[in-house]
This record gives structure tokens, sequence and C-alpha cells, in this order.
């Protein structure tokens, strides 16, 4: 596999990224992937062969994330997507090996995923790890935080669940923290996770590495909202349209604008 070697003491190393768990046996590998999400609504239960809590982790990239989550809670079953299928492709080599039988990797966009396949109110957590900004203008429509995913996020999480996002870009941080409120109780982390000091997700680590502040969050879901008030929301509240140019961040704080917070972050 390209850019990826296992140390002396069994840690797979990715461009060196570290991956939680280690290579077990063949005997002992697991059957991670979904290779086509099947039409209509998701049965869980049958999906991961057991009950229990579900976790979705959307754009999960290289599986970083979705692996540390299986360790940590080993209780719950967790889908981890991207529409990218050549990571998940890796991905789900990594859940194989590691013999991860409550994972499913997956081939979807996070927006249709909720939008067609999951019920509502039958997701535990839902997590979201970087998200691309998308610079290019022509590229604005594709962010995936909208209202209106923010809404979908809403309507799969049972009652209380719970959103996890993070970013390592402000102006995009700017937008979640304005919009998640409305669909969650939202509360800002301004450390890293105490589960993963070094990260739980490889854009974290890198980002960590070239300096970048890691702006992170935890919703609940409100549950005082009903469809149609979250309905309302998604069609009045703002796009995120904002400029995700860096430089002008930059230009904007030199200029006595107000700077993103970044004391204490790490
Ligand atoms: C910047 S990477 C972050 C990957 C990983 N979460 C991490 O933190 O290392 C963003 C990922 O989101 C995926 N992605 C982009 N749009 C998506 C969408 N609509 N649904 C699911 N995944 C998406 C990309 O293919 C990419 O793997």
């Amino acid at each position: 596999m390209n850019g990826t070697e296992i140390s002396e003491d069994g840690i797979e190393y990715e461009f060196g990224v570290p991956f939680p768990g280690k290579i077990l046996e063949p005997d002992q590998w697991a059957k991670t992937a979904l290779k086509r999400v099947p039409e209509g609504l998701l049965n869980f239960e049958e999906l991961f062969g057991r009950p229990g809590p579900v976790l979705i982790d959307i754009g999960v990239g290289n599986g970083r994330s979705a692996l540390t989550h299986a360790y940590r809670l080993p209780d719950d079953n967790i889908l981890a997507v991207d529409i990218l299928p050549v990571v998940i492709r890796y991905a789900t080599r990594r859940g194989n090996q590691r013999g991860l039988h409550q994972m499913r990797f997956a081939v979807i966009g996070g927006r249709e995923l909720l939008e067609r396949h999951v019920p509502a109110a039958s997701v535990t957590e839902i997590h979201c790890y970087h998200p691309q900004p998308y610079y290019r203008s022509d590229e604005v429509s594709l962010r995936l935080v909208t209202p209106d995913f923010l809404r979908l996020v809403w309507q799969a999480l049972v009652p209380r669940g719970r959103f996890v996002i993070q970013t390592d870009h402000p102006a995009y941080w700017a937008y979640m923290k304005e919009i998640c409120a409305f669909f969650f109780e939202f509360e800002e982390h301004n450390s890293p996770w105490p589960d993963a000091p070094d990260g739980r997700s490889r854009r974290e680590m890198i980002a960590r590495s070239k300096g970048l502040s890691i702006f992170r969050g935890t919703g609940t879901r409100r549950d005082d909202l009903d469809p149609a008030q979250a309905a309302e929301l998604a069609r009045k509240l703002p796009l995120p349209v904002f400029n995700a140019d860096r430089r002008l961040i930059e230009l904007d704080r030199l200029n006595g604008g107000k700077p993103p917070n970044r004391r204490g972050r790490r």
C-alpha cells in the first residue's frame, strides 16, 4: 500500500500518521465493506448483525477517526462513509485487518446517506472531521455543512443524540458554530479530545503539524424542535457562502479586524 509501513511494534503508519489497533492474523479478519448501500432505509441491526448504538462518521477519508471510535466505543456499530472510492478501499482494508466486525465502510455522500437511507431517530452519534472548505468559487455549492444537511443530521439522531464536528478552517468554523446552534445545544472544545491527544483524524494531525488551529464542537440534538420547525430553519438559514481564502482572514487580522480565537488551541 502506497506510503504505508508497519513499525517494529506492529503499528501501521501512512505517510507518518499512525493508525490505532494492530493487524491481526488473516483468520481473524472481518468483512467491513458495504459494497452497495441497498435501496431504501437501512436496518442497522441487520446490517451489523447485532443490536447496539449506531455511530456514523461522514467524510472519513483514510479511516483513522472511525478506527479510533471503534476502539473507544466497542459496543457501538460504526458506519463510515466517503465519496472517494480509493480512500474507502484503504479504510475498509484497515477495518478488515483489525477484525473490527462492528464496522462498515461505504462509498456514498453524507447527505445522500442521511436523506435516503437513515431512518429518523436511529443514530446515537454523527461525526464529521474536517469537511472540505472548497476554496474555488465554483465549488462553494459542494460544501457539506449547510442548514439542510444539519436538519438531516438532526432528523437521524435519537433524542439527545450527539453531533461532533471539527475543522481547521476559521471561516467554515464561524459558519458551523452559528448554524449548528439552531439544531443542537452546541459546545466548543478548546483542546484535543482526551481519547486521542495526538488527533482523532489524519487531517487533524497534519493540520496541527503545520501549526493550524483546530476548532472542535459537540452538539446535542435539540429535542424541543419538531420536524416542521427544523424544515423551516433549513429553508431560512444562510448557506455557507463564506470566502474560504485563508489569506483574506490573515489580511483582516493584520488590518485590525477581529482575529479568530487562537488562544490555547492545539
Ligand atoms: C479534508 S478530508 C478529511 C478526511 C478525514 N475526515 C480527516 O479528518 O482526515 C474530507 C473528506 O471528505 C470527503 N467528502 C467530501 N464531500 C463529501 C460528501 N458530500 N460526503 C462524504 N464525504 C465527502 C472527501 O472525499 C475527503 O475524504
